[in-house]
């Protein structure tokens, strides 16, 4: 065992039991979802394991206290630490990435669009309107200037890659915030290839004329042109803010470069930490000097008081991210999924794109054996194996059932899988899903959601996985 486990045992145990001493089923499930994390085959694509440094990070005092404001500015008093935990996150998050200004107060990634957005709408439309009316701040406002401004705010517009395609909800979809606040035009990807279809993009741009231009993604496997997404803003005056929620580990990890690094292309970056970055659950938005103090507004623009226990642990991670360790980490991530989505085609399943190169493919299992996602993400979990069902390009089965099944890396490689497993990995994915049949409904068709998989196979599977596992454990040596 190392000293880290060795030490992380017991700071765990002694934690728990305190932990148990007053609401014992807190206790219980934390053992259990070590356990359960440990026992399956996680190929959820924007899920990953912290290391302990970073776990541990979260559980202190940091906690307790309030810090609205930012750092040197705080509503607050008594806010020293978190002013050099606050300071240090920046100072890592900008070192990694390349970027001129950080902000890590974000809770999550759906914060860290927002505080994107309101930036950009106060840099675009609030600014411009104060300094047009000789006020210095909203409050200085007659009824009737805030009211316009109000007004001004809704009838902003936004372009994002649209749902099926890969994009995600906070890129102006109804569903989210983001659609209720603009109004938004998807832009999708060319049903030859499945790439993003610039040409269409910027011509759709030229005519929608949008504030804001959104890149990223959460199913698309391919990697974005920054460049010529920004390209594509200039022409039309839109901001270009890009959404690296998923990515961000192949950025910090130094995989994606040149034309395909959103830093020195963006205006405004947002991120997750959670996903291939490996940190903890959080976000946070990187931004050019001229949105700089607009980003800053994030609190109280749409946050309260950061979480500095988890700004700390992003602090951690970010730290983590700047070894040499975390680029060779990012790479195999890349390389794991291109073994993955070959190992899958050469058992004969269709990927969208017909390949990868970044860290998630996505099967059409409906091409591929006749089933929707959604019983084919059933059938791999009854199997040991963890997906979720995703949309494909103009899917025929929308967004519920859905025709796919969305796989990715980050996870699996953080235990240190590489491209021989990740091959036995598509073996089981491949074996499974041409192992169970819909089950047809009342009309005769197939069904969207019941399935049988053939006898043992599920058993079998789940055999073989914890057999794969057993070579990678989790948190070697760690026994709470
Ligand atoms: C592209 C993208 N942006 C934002 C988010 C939201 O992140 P969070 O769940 O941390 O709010 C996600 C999460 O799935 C995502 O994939």
């Amino acid at each position: 065992m190392t000293d880290v486990a060795a030490t992380a045992s017991s700071a765990y145990r002694q934690a728990l039991s305190i932990i148990d001493s007053v609401e014992p089923r807190i206790g219980g499930a934390i053992r259990q979802e070590l356990a359960d994390q440990r026992g399956s085959l996680k190929l959820i694509a924007s899920e990953n394991y912290a290391s302990l440094a970073t776990l541990l990070t979260m559980g202190n005092w940091l906690s307790d206290k309030y810090a609205e404001g930012t750092v040197g500015h705080r509503f607050y008093a008594g806010c020293q630490n978190v002013d050099t935990v606050e300071s240090v996150a920046a100072e890592h998050a900008r070192a990694l990435f390349g970027a001129e200004y950080a902000y890590v107060q974000p809770h999550s990634g759906i914060d860290a669009n927002l505080v994107a957005y309101w930036a950009i709408l106060n840099k675009r439309i609030e600014s411009p309107t104060l300094e047009r009316l000789g006020a210095k701040t909203v409050n200085d406002l007659s009824e009737a200037d805030w009211e316009a401004l109000r007004r001004e705010f809704n009838t902003q517009r936004v372009m994002g890659m649209s749902l099926d395609a890969g994009g995600h909800l906070t890129h102006g979809f109804r569903h989210n915030i983001s659609g209720k606040m603009f109004e938004q035009r998807a832009y999708g990807t060319d049903p030859e290839t499945g790439l993003i279809d610039y040409a269409k993009l910027a011509a759709d741009a030229r005519e929608f004329k949008p504030l804001i231009i959104v890149a990223g993604y959460s199913a698309y496997p391919r990697r974005v042109n920054f460049a010529t997404m920004r390209e594509i803003a200039d022409a039309v005056g839109a901001t270009l803010f890009v959404d690296m929620a998923h990515f961000a580990g192949l950025v910090a990890g130094k995989v994606f470069t040149g034309d395909e690094d959103p830093i020195p292309h963006a205006h405004v970056v947002a991120s997750t930490t959670h996903k291939s970055l490996r940190g903890p659950r959080g976000g946070f938005v990187l931004a050019t000097p001229e949105y700089a103090e607009f980003v800053d507004k994030g609190c109280p623009m749409v946050l309260g008081g950061p979480l500095s226990h988890v700004m700390a642990a992003k602090a951690v991670a970010f730290a983590e991210a700047r070894t040499p360790d975390f680029q060779g980490y990012a790479q195999r991530v890349a390389d794991n999924a291109k073994a993955l989505a070959e190992g899958l085609q050469r058992r004969g399943v269709k990927l969208v794109t017909d390949g990868t190169d970044n860290h998630l493919v996505l099967l059409d299992v409906a091409t591929s054996f006749g089933l929707t996602g959604r019983q084919a993400e059933s059938a791999l979990l009854d199997s040991g194996v963890v997906t979720n069902r995703n949309s494909i390009p103009r899917d025929p089965n929308g967004a519920w059932y859905t025709s796919g099944v969305r796989i990715g890396t980050p996870a699996l490689t953080s235990r240190g899988l590489g491209a021989a497993e990740f091959d036995v990995v598509a073996d089981l994915i491949a074996g499974v899903l041409r192992g169970t049949t819909p089950v047809t409904a009342a009309n005769g068709k197939p069904g969207k959601a019941k399935y049988t998989i053939a006898d043992g196979l599920a058993e079998r599977t789940r055999a073989r996985a914890a057999e794969l596992l057993g070579g990678f454990p989790l948190y070697p040596g760690l026994e709470v």
